[in-house]
């Protein structure tokens, strides 16, 4: 019979028979996925893996800690963080187009994901060893949307490592590529990963960037941040984390509406909540959350978050509505 600890033995031995002896990268986005792959191959060729995790600045509240102490505890992986905040946010300053800000994000992506490369072939170069190897967290409803093609660096969104210099050559190792979301978690959580990376929702690889209608600055950052914590907690302690696809919480940066908080007026910006269930994403249905509890995140954010006065509800479903505002 099959189980999860026979599986993983299996995608192990894989794993050891195509890299060999060959030195591997993968890079981390703080998601399930690259966080299971990553430790999987770890499991197999040990210190001949690098991970690397590109902190852009757009992460929510604990998610590089998570990495950088959860994950590296749990795995014992060698990690390479790039500290890259100050110089997505330097490209970001003035752009509010939704687009623009993705391509940028993208771009510098690709460029801080090469500058680790660097670093790891760096370390490498005294030996003579090369990374021949890059390791990739796709999953069969991947390889199912992008045509079924096997072995091509054809990675979604910014996560396309496809502008890395022409010299240097990777193939792709791709241990959960036949396996679908709830299985990888169930590997995930034989390999030891905490159940904050295993059990995460999906968390777009823009990250807060697209939440923030407008520019995004430092100031608004730290803004959705707070927000975002707080609906997550509380999503948490109502055990309905685990029952929605996910939350985006969004900042309407550039709205501004008038309260009254305490004896004075206010005159602050808007929060939406975007709850949602889905099964793939395609499509989503808005999620009725209990009033108890949409009021007690609403009461927190406008108390604990600066210059916020009011939480909104999304009640729009995909189609029309996508499920990220941007
Ligand atoms: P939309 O907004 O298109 O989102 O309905 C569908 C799902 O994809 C996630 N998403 C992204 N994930 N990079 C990612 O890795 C991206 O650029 C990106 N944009 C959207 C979104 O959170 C939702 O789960």
């Amino acid at each position: 019979t099959w189980t999860t600890a026979n599986i993983v033995e299996q995608l192990i031995e894989q794993v050891r028979a195509q890299v060999g002896d060959g030195r591997a990268l993968c890079g981390l986005s703080g998601g399930v996925d690259s966080a299971v792959a990553a430790a999987l191959v770890q499991r197999a060729i040990g210190e001949k893996l690098t991970c690397v995790f590109v902190d852009h600045g757009l992460l929510r509240e604990g998610e590089r800690g998570q990495v950088e102490n959860d994950f590296v505890a749990a795995t014992g992986a060698r990690l390479v963080t790039i500290d890259a905040a100050a110089t997505f946010l330097g490209e970001l300053a003035g752009v509010s187009d939704p687009e623009a800000k993705r391509k940028i994000i993208g771009r510098e992506f690709i460029r801080s994901f090469e500058g680790a490369v660097t670093e790891v072939l760096g370390d490498a170069a005294s030996t003579g060893a090369t990374v021949d190897f890059l390791v990739q967290g796709t999953l069969y409803p991947d390889v199912v949307e992008s045509g079924g093609g096997s072995g091509t660096a054809n990675i979604k969104s910014h996560h396309n490592v496809g502008g890395l210099p022409e010299d240097l050559q990777f193939t792709l190792v791709e241990p959960l590529r036949l396996l679908f979301k709830d299985e990888v978690r169930a590997v995930g959580r034989e390999l030891g990963l905490p159940e904050e990376i295993v059990g995460r929702q999906p968390f777009p690889g823009p990250g807060l960037a697209i939440r923030i209608v407008g520019e995004v600055t430092a100031e608004r950052l730290a803004l959705l941040r707070r927000a975002d914590a707080i609906a997550r907690e509380e999503l948490t302690i109502a055990g309905l984390d685990q029952q929605i696809w996910q939350c985006p919480v969004v900042l309407l940066a550039d709205v501004r509406s008038v309260g009254v908080q305490g004896d004075g007026r206010t005159y602050g910006h808007p929060i939406v909540l975007r709850p949602v269930s889905s099964e793939d994403a395609m499509t989503a249905d808005w999620s009725r959350l209990p009033y108890e509890v949409l009021e007690t995140i609403s009461t927190r954010i406008t108390n604990e978050v600066p210059d916020v006065n009011r939480v909104v509800l999304d009640v729009t479903s995909k189609p029309p509505g996508t499920i990220e505002w941007e």
